[in-house]
């Protein structure tokens, strides 16, 4: 029998890093492993390196809406804890803005529930719908928050990918398309959701009618719940035209949309979001919501209310939407300049560069010293790496929004972010130009 006293065992120091075993649900959902934020972190690459790869603006607010955040916090009311549901002013807000959009009367009591940050709200509709088992079908690449959101929930991701056209020529988002049978074999009887993303992050897809349609169907004949992330349904450029999911034919009663203030009004750490749907999933996940955070931050809804009441007649989406086409254009101009090809977005704030093999390809010195975490990952770890390095402009791998088996279909992409100030592009753009001497053409 070994002595201890005093946290020794026979006069060792007992090591006691470890002494509660944390939950496999961590593991299942890569929540531990080392993530690519972690490792494209500005600690981690040269400290002048400009950040296209984190998905967050480099500019504030409007004006309007921070002050409007300002009178907030000098009420008392707006400084303590809200409903649940959220704040009355912002879900009539969100009533007068969307009821149109959706093409019916929005209950402001029951269909609409404000969360913190549209994650928030999709990690309570897993927790409302998930049980032990429940296979959830996500469209690669996925935002890849989904995956340990679904886990932790008992949820068992199920992947199809997106296919991008083969093709020499220029490829825009639209290029990107789903295998509808593929879809179809993917459904299995424990399928109990699917995640839509449109506009799509990162490829910029705006998924066109005929094809929501055609999920619209598989949801039908399965009886699926349809999570529509339409987070970047103001950032939708080229006339497209952004369709939400819950307006078509009979879609209502099975889907939640989600939405984002922080993608809305370019104020990501505000943390506030919301869902809309049919009471019978608005219900549970308010159930849920008011067990996690109890209610979101109460000033910044006070906020939000503000940009929505006002965006309309302010023009603010158009002319936001204006802003971030122009910004698009600085990336994609130096792009065909320095003969990359990449995927032409028709939404959100992302650019998919090409970077695994293609007709013109980055190629960087063999001795270029790669660090382990960057080894015996995708081409577009290393290809990131070394712009990130030899260039100075961050982005991201896209593989890591990939399951292991289509790594293959990742790696031949970086992401960068155009939801950057104009200079900061074109500062970018202009070191981005020094890759021409690394391009050959296999
Ligand atoms: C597709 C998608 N959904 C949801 C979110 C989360 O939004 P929020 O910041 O409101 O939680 C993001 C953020 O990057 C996203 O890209």
């Amino acid at each position: 029998m070994s002595a201890q006293t005093n946290g020794q065992v026979n006069g060792k120091q007992k090591d006691r890093s470890n002494l509660i075993p944390f939950s496999s649900r961590l593991k299942e959902g890569r929540a531990l492993a080392q993530d690519v934020w972690s490792i494209f972190n500005a600690a981690n690459l040269p400290a002048d390196c400009i950040n296209l790869g984190q998905g967050y603006m480099n500019f504030a607010p409007p004006k309007w809406i921070r002050d409007a955040a300002g009178e907030a916090l000098g009420t008392i009311a707006a400084n303590h804890y809200s409903h649940p549901k959220g704040r009355p002013r912002l879900r009539q807000a969100l009533k007068n803005y969307y009821s149109p959009l959706f093409g019916r009367d929005l209950d402001v009591e029951k269909e609409i529930l404000v969360t913190s940050g549209a994650n928030e709200g999709q990690y309570s509709v897993f927790v409302a719908f998930l049980e032990d088992g429940d296979e959830v079908i996500m469209f690669e690449p996925f935002f890849d928050q989904y995956l340990p959101s679904v886990t932790f929930n008992g949820g068992k991701p199920v992947y199809v990918p997106l296919h991008p056209k083969q093709s020499k020529e220029k490829i825009s988002s639209n290029d990107w398309t789903i295998d509808f049978e593929e879809l179809r074999r993917a459904i299995t009887p424990r399928t109990k959701m699917i995640i839509i993303n449109t506009p799509h992050n990162p490829v910029g897809k705006v998924f066109t009618r005929e094809e929501l349609e055609g999920i619209a169907a598989l949801a039908e004949e399965f009886n699926l719940l349809v999570m529509s992330d339409e987070v970047y349904e103001t950032l939708v450029y080229d006339g497209k035209q952004h369709v939400r999911f819950a307006t078509l034919p009979g879609m209502w009663d099975r889907t939640v949309t989600v939405g984002s203030a922080g993608k809305m009004f370019a104020a990501t750490g505000w943390r506030v979001g919301w869902l809309i749907g049919p009471e019978s999933i608005i219900k549970p996940t308010l159930a849920a919501t008011t067990r996690i955070v109890f209610c979101s931050n109460s000033p910044l809804q006070e906020a939000a209310a503000a940009g929505i009441e006002e965006a309309v007649d302010r023009k603010f989406f158009e002319t936001q939407r204006g802003e971030y086409e122009e910004r698009r254009n600085i990336l994609t101009a130096c792009f065909d300049k320095v003969g990359l090809r990449y995927t032409h977005p028709e939404g959100t704030y992302f650019i998919l560069l090409i970077v695994g093999q293609d007709i013109s390809n980055i190629q960087w010195p063999e001795n270029f010293p790669f660090p382990e975490s960057v080894e015996g990952r995708g081409r577009d770890f290393k290809a990131c790496w070394f712009i990130a390095m030899e260039i100075g402009v961050s982005s991201i791998p896209v593989s890591e929004f990939y399951c292991e088996e289509h790594v293959n279909i990742g790696e031949q992409y970086a992401r960068f972010g155009f939801c950057k100030d104009i200079e900061t592009l074109k500062h970018a753009a202009q070191r981005l130009e020094s890759l021409r001497k690394y391009i050959v053409h296999p």
